[in-house]
């Protein structure tokens, strides 16, 4: 008898709108994900749309992407922007020294990013330089990007091709200035981030939403510093909103820092620790909530996740600073049931970030060295299924499962994990079952009166399956319908091992 899960979801009570920008991505100057992922240049013989590659746009395409961050990222606080427009021939080099110490000529700059975010259909987020960068330097940059009429940085964009200002809503102000964004305190970075956010203004309809570097993982004593440096502003003789959101990075370590362990080769121990390392995102994430509904009851101040995901050790072989991993079928229930908990929050958590789109950590995408070749990782693939579920209404989801729970090394890993949305009158829902064992799923749809239901399934055989540029199907979704069993309160499916679902009732 396989295990069993009831998944009661009550359609008609509505909570908050799941923010498609949770859904969000990021490409840094890392390794092969800018060069030799999304950009070949214009003279490649590989088919490019303006020197981007157009196998890799057509595939996100797919993805709906809402918003793409760049240029880092550690990256970003050594980041000159003046260095990346201009005639690419005249474009001053530089040394990419947190990754690999590699040099970077500055040929994908910021008009090659907005063309990419033009062809991927996202917003752009743009991550300013605070660490080794000016007030100047940002607040130009916000000009140069999103003000039109006339003005000394309207006009060096409109000699560099461009006469348009670009709409640029998301400013990151800086990215972990705890660590390589500049070692600061956390007192110290909140009046920074205070006074860069000032001068970032808002140009015409172009409304900015600046997000301040948050904490690392669970240092809730950083975002309890920035919310301070909110409330403060918020209540003085010149009461102002500085930044409209925090962020905070956690990734997800199935080891230790020092020893990560492989993307691929791993035992039943390493896998449960991982799912374990990837559940502890959602009280992490309800501790920094805590902290800011002390301050900001109202919750005007958003949460961004601005960096997530697995990060195993680089693939045998390759450059240590290019963090390139595989993708299993572990990554994918990762990224899966980090979804269910974005869900679960989504009125605080407003903004997310996978760690990173093509060839580097967690990526979607994977280009193969030798023969250029595109593969999908399962991850691609729950983000793919997961599009229903963009600016859908979040309801209630209770998970009835007698034998969802695991001991791990002494703490308790749920085996199911599920969350559920209504938009446009149909209701989705996501189901992952962790385990190594199938799953009875009984769906029991409440508030509804929809009973036609259709399902996708993303299944393995192992949860080391991934795809490879020789199999590059070897994990994809398919429709289940024919497997679905009508019950008086819903359907009924049987997932088999380490698999994710979308349960669909319209
Ligand atoms: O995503 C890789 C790196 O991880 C980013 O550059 C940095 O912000 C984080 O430490």
């Amino acid at each position: 008898m396989p295990a069993a899960a009831r998944i009661i979801v009550n359609a008609d009570i509505p909570g908050p709108t799941i923010s498609r920008h949770v859904y969000g991505h990021f490409a840094e100057h890392l390794g092969r994900c800018i060069y030799g992922g999304f950009w070949v240049g214009e003279d490649a013989e590989t088919p490019h749309v303006g020197g981007i590659r157009k196998d890799v746009v057509d595939a996100l395409r797919e993805l709906a992407i809402p918003n793409l961050r760049w240029p880092g990222g550690c990256f970003a606080d050594e980041y000159h922007w003046r260095d990346g427009v201009g005639p690419r021939e005249a474009r001053p080099r530089m040394v990419n020294t947190h990754w690999g110490g590699v040099e970077e000529d500055n040929s994908f700059g910021t008009h090659e990013f907005m063309a990419l975010c033009e062809l991927l259909g996202a917003e752009a987020y743009v991550a300013g330089n605070v660490g080794s960068g000016s007030v100047r330097e940002m607040s130009e940059w916000v000009e140069y990007l999103t003000r039109s009429g006339s003005s000394p940085m309207v006009e060096l964009r409109r000699q560099n091709g461009r006469d348009e200002p670009w709409p640029v809503r998301f400013w990151g102000i800086g990215n972990e200035p705890w660590g390589c964004g500049g070692h600061m305190r956390p007192e110290a970075y909140a009046d920074l981030a205070r006074q860069y956010a000032t001068f970032c203004r808002d140009y015409g309809d172009n409304v900015l939403y600046r997000v301040a570097a948050g904490a690392s993982e669970d240092d809730v004593a950083w975002t309890e510093a920035l919310m301070r440096a909110v409330a403060e502003l918020r209540t003085g003789p010149f009461p102002a909103l500085p930044f409209q959101a925090v962020s905070v990075h956690y990734y997800t370590i199935g080891g230790t820092w020092t020893a990560k362990g492989s993307a691929t080769e791993f035992d039943e121990d390493d896998y449960w620790r991982t799912i374990r390392a990837a559940q502890r995102i959602e009280p992490l994430l309800r501790q920094h909530i805590a902290v800011m509904d002390r301050y900001d009851p109202d919750r005007e101040v958003g949460l961004v996740v601005d960096e997530w995901g697995t990060w195993w050790d680089v693939e045998p072989g390759t450059n240590p600073g290019f963090l390139f991993q595989q993708g299993t079928m572990r990554d994918a229930l990762v990224a899966s049931l980090t979804f269910d908990v974005f869900h679960r929050l989504a009125e605080r958590v407003v903004m997310a970030n996978i760690a990173q789109t093509v060839n580097v950590l967690q990526a979607m995408l994977l280009v193969d060295e030798q023969t250029g070749a595109l593969v999908r990782t399962p991850t691609f693939h729950v983000f793919e299924m997961s599009t229903v579920h963009h600016d859908a209404v979040a309801v209630p989801v209770h998970v009835a499962a007698p034998t969802g729970e695991r001991d791990v090394d002494g703490t308790a890993v749920r085996t199911v994990s599920a969350s559920a949305s209504v938009r446009d009158g149909r209701c989705h829902v996501s189901v992952s079952n962790l385990s190594a064992e199938p799953l009875d799923v009984e769906l029991d749809l409440r508030g509804s009166a929809v009973r036609t239901f259709s399902a996708r399934l993303l299944a393995a055989d192992a949860g080391v399956a991934h795809n490879t540029a020789q199999r590059p199907d070897a994990v994809v979704p398919r429709a289940v319908d024919d497997a679905l069993v009508p019950t008086a309160a819903g359907v009924r499916l049987t997932l088999p091992p380490h698999a994710f679902a979308v349960l669909s009732a319209s």
